[in-house]
C-alpha cells in the first residue's frame, strides 16, 4: 500500500465538538495548495459534503460544518506533498485538535491507499463524492453548456468511456457508492447539482 497510515486512531476524543472557522480552513488551504484546480476540487467536493449532510441527513448547522471541513481539506497536502499524502494533514488537524470525526473522514478517503476503513457516515460519502466529483468537473469543462442540463446519463457513459479521466478510478467509484448503499446516479445527480461552485 503506497500511502498506509498504519493507523487506525486519529485525533482525540477530548476535541469532540472542536471545529476550526470556515476563514481558519480557507487559510489552511491557501497557505498549503498551490494549484487551483486542486482548490477548486476541494471547495466542490466541500459543497457536496455540506449539501448532503443538510439535505439527505439532516443535520443541523454543526454537523454541516463537519462534512464541509472534511471535504475542504480531503487534500490539503497533496500537491505539495504527494509523497506524505494524507499523513501530513491528519497531523496538523491533530496538532490543531480538531474534532476527531474529521480526522477520521479525512484518513478513510482512499481506503486502498492509507489503508483505513470508511465507517462513519461523513467517512463513506467522503469517499463516495471525492472521485466522482473530480469526474464530474472533468466532464463540465468539455460541455459547451458546462453544468447545464448535465445529467446522471452523460456521466454515466464517460465513466464507461476509460480513456475519459483517465486518472479517476472507476473502481474505487463504484466500491465506494457500494459501501455508502447508494445507487450511483442519486450520488452523480447529487454532485451535479450541489458542485458548481
Ligand atoms: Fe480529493
Amino acid at each position: 500500500m503506497t500511502h498506509a497510515l498504519n493507523r487506525t486512531e486519529f485525533g482525540d476524543n477530548a476535541n469532540k465538538g472542536n471545529l476550526i472557522s470556515l476563514e481558519e480552513a480557507n487559510q489552511l488551504l491557501n497557505d498549503w495548495v498551490k494549484s487551483d484546480s486542486l482548490k477548486r476540487h476541494m471547495r466542490q467536493v466541500a459543497a457536496v459534503m455540506k449539501a448532503w449532510a443538510k439535505d439527505v441527513d439532516g443535520l443541523d448547522e454543526t454537523g454541516q460544518r463537519k462534512w464541509e471541513l472534511a471535504g475542504l481539506l480531503h487534500d490539503a497536502d497533496w500537491d505539495q506533498w504527494p509523497d506524505d499524502h494524507c499523513r501530513r494533514i491528519i497531523e496538523e488537524l491533530e496538532r490543531r485538535a480538531v474534532d476527531p470525526e474529521i480526522i477520521r473522514a479525512i484518513a478513510s478517503h482512499g481506503p486502498r491507499f492509507f489503508g483505513v476503513e470508511p465507517v462513519t457516515q461523513m467517512d463513506k460519502m467522503l469517499y463516495a463524492f471525492d472521485e466522482l466529483s473530480g469526474l464530474i468537473h472533468a466532464y463540465s469543462l468539455m460541455r459547451p453548456t458546462g453544468y447545464d442540463g448535465m445529467d446522471a446519463k452523460g456521466v454515466r457513459k464517460r465513466l464507461k468511456d476509460k480513456t475519459f479521466a483517465a486518472q479517476v478510478s472507476r473502481e474505487d467509484i463504484a466500491d465506494a457508492a457500494q459501501r455508502a448503499g447508494r445507487d450511483l446516479d442519486e450520488l452523480i445527480a447529487f454532485a451535479i447539482r450541489h458542485q458548481n461552485v
